[in-house]
């Protein structure tokens, strides 16, 4: 007998997960990050094409659930045609809100994908002379929560060891 009781998704994330935007690898990506989760242990790509600071596309690829889906295409959608700037001021709480809602055990699905795109516009600014003064020194909780692969990967390989 299934003892899974489904989780409470809206329509919206069904739709978008059975039917992703902006899904895929970018090979012509300007910039592109790798971030995973360690609350589930998955990962998402996110890929950026930026021309005169505004980004002019982006696609993702995710290792998530639905909810990690639909999350990436609602936000590379919202960043679309955005200044750089504007993108980086997008929250989880945007995307969800965008979703219809994300159930609260689903949450950081939705860190995870905002994160991989914090990441991705840190990466681009890295080794630039300029700093912007609207990006943060400090990295922010979004990206704190949507570690690099190699911060992922020791932390799952820790679970894997017995005390
Ligand atoms: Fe891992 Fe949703 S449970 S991204």
């Amino acid at each position: 007998m299934p003892s899974r009781i489904p989780l409470p998704y809206s329509s919206k994330v069904l739709k978008l997960f059975k039917n992703p935007k902006n899904l895929g690898r970018m090979d012509d990506a300007t910039v592109q990050a790798l971030a995973g989760s360690p609350a589930c242990g998955d990962m998402i790509a996110i890929y950026l094409k930026i021309e005169d600071e505004k980004i002019k596309k982006a696609t993702f690829e995710s290792y998530g659930c639905a909810a990690n889906i639909a999350a990436a295409s609602e936000l590379t959608e919202m960043m679309k045609g955005k200044s750089i700037k504007d993108a980086w001021k997008i929250t989880w709480k945007d995307v969800s809100d965008d979703l219809g809602g994300l159930p609260a055990v689903k949450f950081h699905c939705g860190i995870l994908a905002v994160g991989a795109l914090r990441r991705a516009i840190r990466k681009y600014y890295k080794g630039k002379k300029e700093h912007p003064d609207w990006l943060p020194k400090e990295i922010t909780q979004e990206e704190k929560l949507a570690l690099e692969e190699e911060k992922l990967t020791e932390i799952l390989s820790k679970r894997g060891t017995p005390p």
